[in-house]
C-alpha cells in the first residue's frame, strides 16, 4: 500500500468530483454523464464506468458534512473505494481531481483507501497478496503530503500487528525483540532492563503481576531525542503491555472477557507505532516511550487476592482484584517517568471495562492533570484523526475509593471504575499527566478503514498532535522575528 508520483499506466482512475459544481463532468461523453447523472440519484458511495477500455471510478466528495465530519466521511468513502478495487483486483490506480480539492480532503480520501489495505494473514497459508498502489501528481498531494501517509500507514501496521500477534508469540522478551526490529533503521534509542534489573530497581508492581509467569518481564524505554528538537523536557508516552492478561487468580471468564486479551497491550503498541511514525517523519521532537511488559496469569507463585505489593515508589498496594494489574505496571512505569522531568505525560491502556461500556468504540476516555490548552490540543488532534476522546473528571472525592484499611492504597474500587482507576495512576504522578483508556484499540467486528481485531488507535492522533507542537512553536518563532524586524 502506498501512494507515489504519477505513472502513465494505471489500471483504473479515481476521479473526485462535485456534483454540486456545473461543467463537471465535461471530460465524459454525453452517454457517459447521463450514466453518472442517473446512478447520482442512487445516493451510491461512487460511481463506476468504462471508458476508454479504462475503468473509472467517480466519487462525489460533495457532503453536507463539514471539517472534521467531512474528512472523515471522505476517509470511509476511501475505504468503499478500496473495497470495489480489491473485489475487482484492481492494484494501480491514478487519483485525479475535477474539482479543486482542498488538499485535507483528498488526503483523508487516500488515508481511508491506504489505511484499508491491511490483512493479519502470517499465520494463513493463503497470504492476501493483494497490495493497492495509488499514483497522484504534485497537483493533488505533494511530496511531503505522500510521505506523510505512507509513514502513518506504516506505523498504523506495525501496530495492529503487534496487537493481532497471539501470546504464542509475542511474550513479554519478544516484545522487546519486536520493538527494537521496528526501530532498527531509525533514531531511536531502545534501552531493555531484564527481570535481574527489574528486582534491582524493585519494581514492585511489575513484578508482582508477573510473579505467575513462567516467562520473564521486561521494561522498555525508548528514547527519540534529535538534535533540532524544540523541547528540552521530552514528551512522555507510557503504554500498558500486558502481553496476555486471564485476570491472574482473579481469573476472567474464558468466553467473551477472556478470548481476546492478547489485545491488552494494545497501549504499549500505540506507543511504538506512535514514536515509530514521529522519528520517521523526523519530528523536532524530544520523545520518550516506556513500556512495562508482563503476563498476568495464575500459577503457583501468583500474586494472592490480599496481598500487600510495595510499588517501584514505596507506595503500598493491597491487592483485592488481581484482574485490575494495568494499572499496578503503569504505576511503575510513571514513577519512573519523574526522573525525565518531563513537560507532559500520556499513558495508553485497555485499562477497564468501564471504560468500554461508558463509550465503546467510538472514543477513548481520557483523564487529565494538565493544564487546558494542553488537553485541548490532545481532543483537538483526535477529533482531527477521527480518533476522540471523552473526558471524565478526577475529582479529588473519588480518591477516597482507593483508600485501603491496611495499605497506602488498593487496587479496585467498586465505584466508577474507569475514573477510579485513573484516579489510581494519578498518584504516582508529578508532573502534567493524560491518562488514555483506550476501549477502541481493539475490535470485534470490521470498523471500516480501521478494519477488524486491531485499529491501531492513538497513533494517527499522536502524530497530529506531535505535529501540530512543532507547528506552534515554529509558527511562534516565526512570529516573533518578523515583530523584531519590524521594531528595528
Ligand atoms: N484488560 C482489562 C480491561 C479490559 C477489558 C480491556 C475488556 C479491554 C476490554 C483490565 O486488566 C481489567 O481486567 N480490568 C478490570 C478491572 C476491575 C477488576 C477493577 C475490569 O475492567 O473489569
Ligand atoms: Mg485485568
Ligand atoms: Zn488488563
Amino acid at each position: 500500500m502506498l501512494i507515489t508520483d504519477n505513472k502513465k499506466e494505471t489500471e483504473a482512475q479515481v476521479i473526485l468530483f462535485n456534483s454540486k459544481e456545473k461543467n463537471l463532468l465535461n471530460f465524459l461523453d454525453e452517454e457517459e454523464q447521463e450514466i453518472v447523472l442517473k446512478n447520482l440519484k442512487l445516493n451510491l458511495p461512487f460511481i463506476t464506468l468504462k471508458m476508454h477500455q479504462q475503468t473509472i471510478i467517480a466519487v462525489d466528495v460533495s457532503s453536507n458534512k463539514q471539517g472534521n465530519d467531512l474528512k472523515e466521511a471522505l476517509r470511509i468513502k476511501g475505504y468503499q473505494v478500496y473495497q470495489f478495487l480489491k473485489d475487482h483486483k484492481i492494484n494501480t490506480v491514478r487519483l485525479i481531481s475535477q474539482t479543486p480539492l482542498e488538499k485535507k480532503l483528498s488526503k483523508a480520501f487516500v488515508e481511508g483507501c491506504l489505511l484499508s489495505n491491511y490483512s493479519f494473514d502470517k499465520y494463513i497459508k493463503e497470504k492476501n497478496k493483494y497490495l493497492l498502489t495509488i499514483y497522484a501528481s504534485g497537483s493533488i498531494l505533494n511530496n511531503k503530503d505522500k510521505q506523510e501517509l505512507n509513514t502513518i500507514c506504516e506505523a498504523v501496521r506495525i501496530t495492529k500487528d503487534l496487537v493481532n500477534e497471539p501470546y504464542s508469540y509475542l511474550n513479554a522478551v519478544q516484545l522487546s525483540n519486536d520493538i527494537k526490529q521496528y526501530t532498527k533503521s531509525l533514531p531511536i534509542k531502545v534501552t531493555v532492563w531484564n527481570e535481574a534489573k527489574i528486582k534491582s530497581e524493585k519494581m514492585g508492581g511489575i513484578l508482582a503481576v508477573n510473579k505467575g509467569s513462567s516467562l520473564p518481564p521486561t521494561f522498555n524505554i525508548l528514547t527519540y531525542q534529535p538534535q533540532n528538537a524544540i523541547n528540552k523536557q521530552p514528551l512522555v508516552l507510557v503504554g500498558k503491555g500486558v502481553v496476555f492478561d486471564t485476570g491472574g487468580l482473579s481469573l476472567k471468564p474464558t468466553t467473551n472477557s477472556m478470548d481476546m486479551m492478547k489485545c491488552d497491550m494494545a497501549g504499549a503498541a500505540t506507543v511504538v507505532g506512535s514514536l515509530f511514525a514521529i522519528a520517521k517523519l523526523n519530528l523536532p521532537y524530544y520523545v520518550v516511550g516506556l513500556i512495562p511488559a508482563v503476563e498476568n496469569r495464575p500459577g503457583y507463585e501468583a500474586v494472592c487476592p490480599g496481598d500487600i505489593i510495595t510499588m517501584y515508589d514505596k507506595t503500598t498496594v493491597e491487592v483485592l482484584n488481581t484482574d485490575a494489574e494495568g494499572r499496578l505496571i503503569l504505576a511503575d512505569a510513571l514513577h519512573y517517568a519523574k526522573r525525565l522531568k518531563p513537560n507532559l505525560v500520556i499513558d495508553f491502556a485497555t485499562l477497564t471495562g468501564a471504560a468500554v461500556r461508558a463509550v465503546g468504540k467510538e472514543a477513548a476516555v481520557i483523564m487529565s492533570t494538565a493544564p487546558k490548552e494542553i488537553v485541548k490540543k490532545v481532543k483537538n488532534a483526535g477529533n482531527k484523526t477521527a480518533e476522540r476522546t471523552v473526558e471524565f473528571p478526577l475529582w479529588d472525592e473519588y480518591a477516597q475509593y482507593m483508600k485501603s484499611d491496611i495499605a497506602d492504597l488498593k487496587n479496585v474500587s467498586s465505584e466508577a471504575g474507569a475514573i477510579t482507576a485513573g484516579k489510581f495512576l494519578q498518584h504516582f504522578t508529578n508532573y502534567p499527566w493524560i491518562h488514555f483508556d483506550i476501549a477502541p484499540a481493539f475490535v470485534n467486528s470490521p470498523y471500516n478503514y480501521r478494519g477488524k481485531y486491531a485499529t491501531a488507535y492513538g497513533v494517527r492522533l499522536m502524530c497530529k498532535f506531535v505535529k501540530n507542537l512543532t507547528k506552534d512553536v515554529q509558527q511562534n518563532k516565526k512570529r516573533k522575528n518578523t515583530n523584531r524586524n519590524k521594531s528595528r
